[in-house]
């Protein structure tokens, strides 16, 4: 496995890939890494021949108040978790070779950054767009990998793809549990004991929901509004937790068969923030 951290090595390596015909699955990440990242890396197996993984904790996603100086950096664990899952590459760029000058431009998102995560992290999809937006045209890959856990993001960057005619084929891989239903996510090693006993909660919320739904509710509304008064009452606060179309991202009032939706949710546990979503096809 070789670990690159600059541009023009990492695009020497790539070419050298791509001119032996070798089909480039990229799986980009934020480091930490725990099985849903691995989850990822093992799908992109099945659809590449090289698997290249970045590792950059992206500075232009966090807000002035949020975690960039506390978010967990432990590349020498990370790099021997790779190592174990036959990656060819990594690339672990430092910030300025990312990020080295003065910026004239700007990525704008329209309506589908209006709700959900989008609607409490002003400016996070569009540092999420930017940077993706580089490491596909440092890599070039063929096939790109993301998770469900991050719906929103896959939803956002798969309609950059689409728009911006990237030559790139968008995978989702479902979300890894904890055994007790909690989406793994780098951000867990923030939850106290207590917390971390609490933290399921939500994705019980959500499961209890989509029964309901699955079962024939079609206006959730008072469902929804009755899950969030139990999961305060536990100690969550709640940032939104609603039902959403997976194409438009806005939140749907009344249910139709046939549609797609997500069922997702955000809320703190002290200072840490969960989210979690489930997919629903009625
Ligand atoms: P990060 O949070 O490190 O996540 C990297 C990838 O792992 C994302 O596609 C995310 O959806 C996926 N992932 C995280 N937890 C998961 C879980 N429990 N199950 C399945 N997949 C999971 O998302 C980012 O980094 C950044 O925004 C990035 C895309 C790298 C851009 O900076």
């Amino acid at each position: 496995m070789k670990v690159y951290r600059t541009i023009e090595e990492i695009r020497f390596e790539i070419g050298k890939l791509k001119s032996a015909g070798k089909k480039v699955g990229f799986v980009p990440t934020m480091g930490a890494l725990h099985e849903g990242h691995i989850s990822l890396i093992r799908k992109a197996h099945e659809h590449s021949d090289a698997v290249v993984v970045s590792i950059f904790v992206n500075p232009e996603q966090f807000g002035p108040n949020e975690d960039y100086e506390t978010y967990p950096r432990e590349l020498d664990e990370d790099l021997e978790k790779i190592k174990e899952q036959g990656v060819s590459l990594v690339f672990t760029p430092d910030r300025t070779e990312l990020y080295d000058s003065e910026k004239y431009l700007k990525i704008v998102i329209n309506s589908l950054n209006d709700h959900m995560c989008g609607a409490s992290r002003p400016g996070f999809f569009e540092g999420v767009l930017l940077v993706v937006n580089k490491l596909f045209n440092i890599v070039q890959p063929d096939v790109a990998l993301f998770g469900q856990k991050d719906i929103q993001q896959f939803q956002i960057i798969s309609r950059m793809v689409e728009e911006f005619n990237q030559n790139v084929e968008m995978v989702m891989v479902p979300i890894s549990r904890a055994n007790d239903g909690l989406a793994l996510s780098s951000r867990n090693a923030y939850l106290s004991e207590q917390e971390r006993k609490i933290a399921p909660g939500l994705y019980r919320s959500l499961t209890y929901i989509e029964k309901q739904v699955r079962g024939g509710v079609d206006t959730p509304a008072l469902m929804i509004s009755h899950q969030k008064s139990e999961l305060e009452a536990k100690g969550f606060k709640i940032d939104y937790l609603n039902m959403f179309s997976l194409k438009t991202l806005q939140p749907v009032e009344t249910l139709a068969k046939g549609e797609q939706y997500i069922l997702a949710g955000a809320v703190w546990l002290g200072k840490t923030r969960l989210i979690d979503n489930i997919l629903i096809e009625l």
